[in-house]
C-alpha cells in the first residue's frame, strides 16, 4: 500500500528511482512520482496512473540530481491526480509518505491558522507542511521532523528530503515497514529490500517508531525514546530470477506455475528424511493448547477456514477464526490456554498486525505463518513459520496460498500426533501423501488449456456461482475471490448446503455455477445439490477427480478431471483450477491481471 524508496548516491538518482519503483508498483499503481535536490534545490516530477506514464514524462522533462526521493501510490485522502500524487512539497521540504495520518484535518486547521494553505487533498502534504513550519522557526531539519512527528497519529513510513541538503534523507517509521540499505558511499531507504536489491544487499529493518538520520557515510539511527539504537545490518540474498517474469506473460502465471517448486522448498524445510516434522525453536507444545484464534484477511484468512477442518478433525483442536479488521475491534476475550495464530503474506497487513498486538498479553502464545520473515508481524510473533513461497509480485495470492495451506497442513499433523489423534501408521500415510502434493499440483497445472477454453465461456457472465462442501467450501470462497479480484466479474461462493436457504434464487441459465467436490465422503451430497442447480436450468462446471467425473458429469456443463489426491489435502490441489480458471477469464476480458484495478498488495493501512 504506496511503496516508497529514497537513495543518496554517487550518480543520477532519477533511473535508480524509478527502477526501484518498478519493483514496488505492487503496493499501488495509481501515481508515482520522484523528487530530487540538484544545486541545492529541490525539484519533482509527477504523474497519474503507472509508473510507466511517470518514466514518459521523464523522457520529456528528466530531473537531474544524486539524491532523491520517491513514491508510487495508493489513493486513501483524495483521488489520484497530479495534485495529490507524492512526493509533497511545502518550502523547504519534500516528502514521501505510506500510511495514513489520522489527524490530518486537525493539523490543517491548526497550519491554517497560521495562513498556510494546502495544495492537495492529501493527509501527506500536512507532514511536509509541519516540518516546514518548524524549519521556518529556526529547527534544523532533524529536530524539524521530530517535532512534526510528535504531532503526528497515525501509521507511517515517511521520507524527508531538503533543500540545501544535498546528503541528507530522515526517515521515520510507525506502523509501517522500512528497510535501510548500505552501499559503498551511496545509502538507500525502502519500503522492503526487493526495492533495494538491485543496488545493495546489506539492509538494516527500522523497528517501530524509529527514526533514522541518513547520510551517504551511514544511518544513524534513534528508538521511540530518542535514544541512539543500534540496529543490525543484514545480508538479504534476493535472487533477481525471483522478481522477474521468468518468460511468463504475467507475475500471476508464473506464480502459480512455481507451485510445485516452492511446495517442494516448505515440505523439505519442515519434513526430515525419517518422516518427522521439524518446526523451528522452540517449536510448540501442541499439548498445552485448549484453542487455536486464527486471525487473517482475505485469501490468507481463506486458507485459516481450510485449516480449521484440520486442526478440529485431526488433532481434536478447536479453532475460532475472524477476519483481522472485525477481531481487532471486537474486544474478544480469550479463554485460558489460547494459541493465537495470524496468517499473512506480506507480515505488514495493518488489521492483522493490530489483531496480533491485541492478543499480546491475552494469548499463551503468538504465532505466525507468513513469507517475508523479517516483516512485522513476524518480528512481533513468539514463532514465525516461514511458508517459503518467495516474493509474490502479482497483486493475487496464488503459491502463497497454497504455501500457507500447505505449513498449516503440517501443523495440523504435528498438533494431532503431539495430542495422540495419529497412531504412527496414519500419521505416516499422511506425511507421505503431503509428499504427494508437489507432483500432483504440477500434474493439475496441465489443465491450464482446458481452464482457457471453458474461461472464454465464463468471460461472458456477469455473475457466477462458487459452491464447495466442507474443506472444500473455503475453496470456493478463494475461487470467487480470485475471480472477482482479476476478471472483475461478480463472484460469490457458498457452502453447497447453504444453496437452498436463498443464493439458489440467483440461479438461471446465464449464471455458471462452480461446483468444487473431490470425490470424498461429501461427494454425494454435494452433487445432490448441485443437481438442484441443473434442474433449474443452472449450467454447472464440475471440478473433481476421475472417480468424481464418471460418477456425476453427466448433464454438467463442462468438467475439469484432476489428479487423485487424498481427500485431507485436497484443498491444496484446488487452489490450481480456482487461480487457472481466475487467471484465463481475466485474459479472456483483457483485464490487467498483476495489477488489478483499486487493488494494491500489503495492505498497511486499515
Ligand atoms: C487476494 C489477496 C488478499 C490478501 C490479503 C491479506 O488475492 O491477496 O486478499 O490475502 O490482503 O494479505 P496478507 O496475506 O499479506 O496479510
Amino acid at each position: 500500500m504506496c511503496g516508497i524508496v529514497g537513495i543518496l548516491g554517487t550518480h543520477e538518482v532519477a533511473p535508480l528511482l524509478v527502477e526501484s519503483l518498478k519493483r514496488l508498483e505492487y503496493r499501488g499503481y495509481d501515481s508515482a512520482g520522484i523528487a530530487t535536490i540538484n544545486d541545492g534545490h529541490l525539484d519533482r516530477r509527477r504523474a497519474v496512473g503507472k509508473l510507466v506514464n511517470l518514466s514518459d514524462l521523464l523522457v520529456h522533462e528528466p530531473l537531474a540530481g544524486k539524491a532523491g526521493i520517491g513514491h508510487t501510490r495508493w489513493a486513501t485522502h483524495g483521488v489520484p491526480s497530479i495534485r495529490n500524487a507524492h512526493p509533497h512539497s511545502a518550502g523547504r521540504v519534500s516528502v514521501v509518505h505510506n500510511g495514513i495520518i489520522e489527524n490530518f484535518r486537525e493539523l490543517r486547521e491548526w497550519l491554517a491558522g497560521r495562513g498556510l494553505s494546502h495544495e492537495s487533498d492529501t493527509d501527506t502534504e500536512t507532514v511536509a507542511m509541519l516540518a516546514n513550519h518548524f524549519l521556518s522557526e529556526g529547527a534544523s531539519p532533524e529536530d524539524a521532523v521530530e517535532l512534526t512527528l510528535a504531532r503526528l497519529h497515525g501509521a507511517y513510513a515517511l521520507l524527508f528530503l531538503f533543500e540545501g541538503e544535498e546528503d541528507l534523507m530522515i526517515a521515520a517509521r510507525k506502523g509501517s515497514p522500512l528497510a535501510i540499505g548500505h552501499g559503498d558511499g551511496e545509502m538507500f531507504v525502502g519500503s522492503d529490500a526487493i526495492a533495494l536489491a538491485p543496488m545493495t544487499s546489506r539492509i538494516t529493518y527500522l523497528e517501530e517508531s524509529d527514526r533514522a538520520v541518513v547520510t551517504r557515510s551511514g544511518a544513524r539511527i534513534m528508538d521511540s525514546g530518542g535514544r541512539l539504537a543500534n540496529r543490525p545490518v543484514k545480508t538479504i540474498h534476493i535472487d533477481a530470477a525471483q522478481v522477474d517474469k521468468a518468460g511468463h506473460r504475467h507475475f500471476m502465471a508464473k506464480e502459480i506455475a512455481e507451485q510445485p517448486s516452492r511446495l517442494t522448498s516448505a515440505l523439505s524445510f519442515y519434513l526430515s528424511d525419517d518422516g518427522a516434522i521439524r518446526l523451528p525453536e522452540p517449536g510448540i507444545d501442541f499439548t498445552g493448547v485448549d484453542r487455536l484464534t486464527m486471525v487473517a484477511c482475505g485469501t490468507a484468512s481463506y486458507a485459516c477456514h481450510v485449516a480449521k477442518y484440520w486442526f478440529e478433525q485431526l488433532a481434536g483442536l478447536p479453532v475460532d477464526i475472524d477476519v483481522a479488521s472485525e477481531f481487532r475491534y471486537r474486544e474478544p476475550p480469550l479463554a485460558a490456554r489460547t494459541t493465537a495464530l495470524f496468517v499473512s503474506q506480506s507480515g505488514e497487513t495493518a488489521d492483522t498486525l493490530a489483531a496480533l498486538r491485541y492478543c499480546r498479553g491475552k494469548a499463551d502464545r503468538i504465532l505466525c505463518v507468513v513469507n517475508v520473515a523479517e516483516s512485522s508481524i513476524a518480528r512481533e510473533s513468539d514463532l514465525a513459520l516461514p511458508i517459503l513461497a518467495g516474493p509474490e509480485i502479482g497483486v493475487a495470492s496464488t503459491k502463497a496460498f497454497s504455501c500457507q495451506l500447505l505449513v498449516l497442513g503440517v501443523l495440523a499433523l504435528e498438533a494431532a500426533r503431539q495430542r495422540g489423534r495419529l497412531d504412527g501408521a496414519a500419521y505416516a500415510e499422511q506425511v507421505e501423501s503431503l509428499r504427494a502434493l508437489p507432483g500432483l499440483v504440477n500434474h493439475a497445472l496441465s489443465i491450464s488449456d482446458e481452464a482457457a477454453r471453458i474461461a472464454t465461456r465464463l468471460a461472458e457472465a456477469r455473475d457466477v456461482l462458487f459452491l464447495g462442501r466442507g474443506r472444500m467450501f473455503p475453496l470456493a470462497l478463494e475461487g470467487a475471490l480470485k475471480l472477482k479480484e482479476i476478471s472483475y466479474i461478480h463472484a460469490e461462493a457458498y457452502a453447497s448446503g447453504e444453496l437452498k436457504h436463498g443464493p439458489i434464487a440467483l440461479v438461471d441459465k446465464s449464471v455458471p455455477v462452480i461446483v468444487m467436490a473431490p470425490h470424498d465422503e461429501l461427494f454425494d451430497k454435494t452433487v445432490s445439490n448441485m443437481q438442484e442447480v441443473m434442474a433449474r436450468g443452472g449450467r454447472v462446471l464440475l471440478i473433481t477427480d476421475r472417480a468424481g467425473a464418471a460418477a456425476a458429469s453427466h448433464g454438467v456443463w463442462e468438467t475439469l478431471v484432476m489428479p487423485d489426491v487424498a481427500d485431507l489435502w485436497a484443498p491444496i490441489l484446488y487452489a490450481v483450477p480456482a487461480q487457472l480458471l481466475a487467471y484465463h477469464t481475466a485474459m479472456a476480458k483483457g483485464t490487467d491481471v498483476d495489477q488489478p484495478r483499486n487493488l494494491a498488495k500489503s495492505v498497511t493501512v486499515e
